[in-house]
């Protein structure tokens, strides 16, 4: 199962090109349908609107069909108890009764295994071929114990979790290796990242990703070097889109989502 091999090179970069181009009278996407049914930020209505299933779909589109392996990373739905309490939900103290872009994303694979992972309590949701864990994307033995439960082998990793650099980059080290060869890891909100939990040595994953795609490779005070040597090895190039995240300058929302596709 291979993604499409659209653009070839790291170092493409790719700004939302359809959303941009898109008009009040076009019709929405497949996946942007389902994003705003479930509700989703992922979609263009719930929340800020990012407007990324617009890119999901021109990327994943071509797997509808296959019995896809997904994993997604972070849940939540806002309307639940705790969940607009930060101290609550960071701590993990909180519990869903919904995860919106779980259900998302089994609609649009029929045949998809779809595995999700997040810090708070999932344990009452049931979403069709779907399987939740728990743990905390920042600890490394939490992301070993999902690989070993999942069995891994993803075609598609989705990480949309705490945003914060250092956990980004410990999840994108951690379970790159655990993508299939030809698939794809992307990762959420690359611009918005709460300066209460970033750690004081940690580089911007966005400015990370953009050295990679100079070829500078993937250093980083929170990947370790056999783990950046293996990252600039397999991955074979970057897709970085805007979000349309409503309310923000066009400056703010810039480079939001990466996609980082595996060799073949
Ligand atoms: C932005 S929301 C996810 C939104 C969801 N993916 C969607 O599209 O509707 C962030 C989620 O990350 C989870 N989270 C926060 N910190 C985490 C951590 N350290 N490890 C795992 N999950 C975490 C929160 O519990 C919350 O459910």
């Amino acid at each position: 199962m291979r993604l499409k091999q659209r653009l070839s090179g790291l170092g493409h970069r790719a700004r939302h090109p359809a959303a941009l181009l898109r008009t009040l009278s076009d019709p929405l996407d497949p996946l942007t349908l389902l994003a705003n049914r479930f509700g989703t930020d992922k979609g263009s209505l719930a929340y800020s609107g990012h407007g990324y299933s617009e890119a999901y779909h021109e990327i994943l589109a071509p797997l509808r069909e296959q019995p896809v392996r997904l994993l997604e990373i972070g849940l939540l739905h806002r309307s639940d108890q705790g969940w607009l309490q930060d101290p609550v939900r960071y701590a993990g103290s909180a519990s869903a009764a919904r995860a919106p872009s779980l259900a998302m994303w089994s609609a649009y694979f029929p045949k998809g295994e779809i595995f999700g992972f997040d810090l708070n309590d999932f344990s009452g949701v049931r979403v069709e071929r779907c399987t939740i864990l728990r743990g905390d994307m920042g600890d490394r033995a939490d992301l070993a114990h999902l690989v070993q439960e999942t069995g891994g082998g993803f075609d598609v990793v989705v990480e949309d979790a705490s945003h914060a650099s250092h956990h980004q980059q410990i999840a994108l080290a951690a379970l790159f290796p655990a993508v299939k060869p030809g698939g794809v890891y992307f990762i959420e909100d690359l611009h918005f990242q709460r300066p209460e939990l970033e750690a004081p040595d940690a580089l911007k994953t966005a400015q990370l990703l953009r050295r990679a795609e100079q070829g500078l490779g993937f250093a980083s005070a929170h990947i370790e070097a056999a783990e950046a040597d293996c990252l600039a090895a397999h991955v074979e190039r970057i897709e970085l889109y805007d979000s349309l995240e409503r309310g923000t300058s066009r400056a703010q929302r810039r480079d939001a989502l990466a996609a980082l596709f595996k060799r073949g």
